[in-house]
């Protein structure tokens, strides 16, 4: 039997599966540049983008409560690379409102991507 149609299909058969190949051959793309063990190469704003965004937001003026606006011209992103280093390798202990987890909860950031990423975040943020 031919009915033209290809049989008991739904009639967004096609965008489904497109979807289901889409997904499936991005999955795989994107999961190992999710995990950070070797992602050395990633640039800073990829690197800010994994670790840092999902608090910072992705202009650095905060995603949640608790997270201060970084994006002041005359606020914390104006400190010197080291004290800024010093305070994010440490982690930043809860005060009123959230804190912040040693290297933004990615252990795996080397001194050196830290340091990127807070060259990208003063030189794209604090302006
Ligand atoms: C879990 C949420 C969270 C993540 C993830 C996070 N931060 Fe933060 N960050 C905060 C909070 C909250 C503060 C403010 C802490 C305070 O001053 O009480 C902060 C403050 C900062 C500051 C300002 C420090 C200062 O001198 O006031 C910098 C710089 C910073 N974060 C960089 C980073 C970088 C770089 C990353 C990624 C590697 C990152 N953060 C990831 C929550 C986060």
């Amino acid at each position: 039997m031919n009915t033209g149609r290809p049989l008991l299909l739904p009639a967004g058969y096609p965008a489904v599966i497109r979807r289901l190949i889409a997904t499936a051959i991005c999955l795989p793309l994107a999961l190992p540049a999710l995990s950070a063990a070797d992602d050395s190469g990633l640039p800073p704003a990829q690197l800010y983008l994994q670790s840092c965004a999902a608090c910072h937001g992705v202009d650095g003026a905060g995603a949640m409560p608790g997270v201060p606006d970084l994006s002041a011209a005359s606020g914390p992103l104006t400190k010197p690379i080291d004290a800024l280093l010093a305070l994010v390798q440490k982690g930043i202990p809860a005060r009123d409102g959230m804190g912040m987890p040693p290297k933004g909860g990615n252990p795996d950031l080397t001194e050196a991507q830290l340091r990127a990423i807070l060259q990208y975040m003063k030189h794209e943020f604090a302006r």
